[in-house]
């Protein structure tokens, strides 16, 4: 089955054409240019963005797999998480499409698109493995029994790890995506200069929050963070390289955390493999990381290349695919929700 897949929950506009397994072609529209003076994603700019950017878009998709919308067989989209007027326009487009064409139409989870990224380079996992999504909205691991059997094991209590690297790229004054600006700072720095720990929490319900085993914090390490800049500025600033120390410090740190939760997560719940996803899954050391303590506990890895933990839509397609195939189907009444986390009964 051919399918059409649109994403665009956050800052990036993207379609895809997949057929039964294979990526036919995969096209993403950044919005760097739009939100890196603000140092962060505005939303009213990212929806207005993605109305100019979604006709091209899905065009380029068409064409980079020498199709036209006569050759679609069904339209999968992103409907949940994310902002909503972003979604809005991924979604508008996909029922045009259907409607139009009379053609199948499913909503997808974004942080299922995630965790099944992995199968688009790798084939289907054994199941169950521990999957871990970690993005600019998300740090969660999740215990996957079969496609669409999920728990979730563990999630931030605060800030995503994607948004603490960005909040302290921003601080550290090292550009904007603030992931990305990190990784290649800490190239130059020290990882040891600095150690920021890993959090303990009470394990008593707190404001409702039933607390999980791998639940994570980041919110206490970004104000280490901030303390250090702190204390280290002179009055011209913090020296190149202190922010290159703090960078490669703060990576490692957010590198072993997020390590050493997903690989006691697959152990604990008997799983022989693990998967990473989400934007930050990007990151060089934690993909360094992961693979040699994976390598040490005899757990296999699954690391996607970095264009497929980044937002893109052949994840979106992968998982509509299988959710067509399968037979689920969504009307014209599929809605944008803002906040839907998966694998919660
Ligand atoms: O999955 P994603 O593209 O969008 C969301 O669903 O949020 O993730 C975006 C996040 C941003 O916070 C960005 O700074 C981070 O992923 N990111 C990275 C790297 N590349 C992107 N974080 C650390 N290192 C990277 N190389
Ligand atoms: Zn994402």
């Amino acid at each position: 089955m051919i399918v059409l897949g649109i994403e665009s929950s956050c800052d990036e506009t993207a379609a895809a054409v997949f057929d039964s397994g294979k990526i036919l072609s995969n096209v993403v529209a950044t919005q760097h240019d739009v939100h890196e003076r603000f140092g962060g994603v505005v939303p009213e700019l990212a929806s207005r963005r993605h109305l100019e950017n979604i006709v091209p878009v899905i065009e380029g998709a068409l064409t980079g797999a020498s199709m036209t919308l006569d050759d679609i067989e069904g339209i999968a989209v992103t409907n949940a998480p994310g902002l909503v007027g972003s979604l809005l326009v991924g979604i508008s487009a996909a029922k045009g499409i259907a409607y139009s064409k009379n053609l199948p139409l499913v909503g997808v989870n974004h942080l299922e698109g995630h965790l099944h990224a992995a199968s688009l380079q790798f084939g289907e996992i054994e199941h169950p493995y521990a999957g871990l999504v970690v993005s600019g909205g998300h740090t969660s691991i999740y215990l996957v029994r079969s496609f669409s059997d999920y728990e979730l094991l563990g999630a931030t209590r605060d800030d995503a790890a994607g948004e603490a690297f960005d909040k302290v790229a921003k601080l550290l004054r090292l550009g904007y995506p603030g992931g990305p600006a990190i990784d290649r700072a800490a190239e130059k720095g020290n990882p040891k200069a600095f150690i920021f720990n890993k959090p303990h929490f009470s394990e008593k319900t707190m404001r409702g929050i039933v607390p999980r085993q791998f639940d994570f914090s980041f919110s206490g390490i970004k104000t280490a963070v901030l303390n250090l800049h702190r204390k280290h500025s002179q009055s011209e600033g913090l020296s190149q390289e202190m922010a290159a120390d703090i960078a490669a410090s703060f990576q490692e740190s957010v590198a072993r955390i997020l390590t050493q939760s997903l690989l006691e997560a697959a152990e604990i719940s008997s799983c022989k493999s693990v998967v990473l996803a989400g934007g930050v899954a990007a990151n060089r050391r934690l993909r360094a990381l992961l693979a040699e303590k994976s390598d040490e506990r005899g757990i296999r890895s699954f690391i996607p290349d970095m264009n497929l933990c980044t937002d893109n839509a052949a994840m979106i397609a992968n998982v509509g695919h299988e959710k067509l195939i399968r037979g689920e189907r969504n009307g014209f009444d599929l809605a944008a929700i803002s906040n839907q986390e998966i694998g919660i009964n």
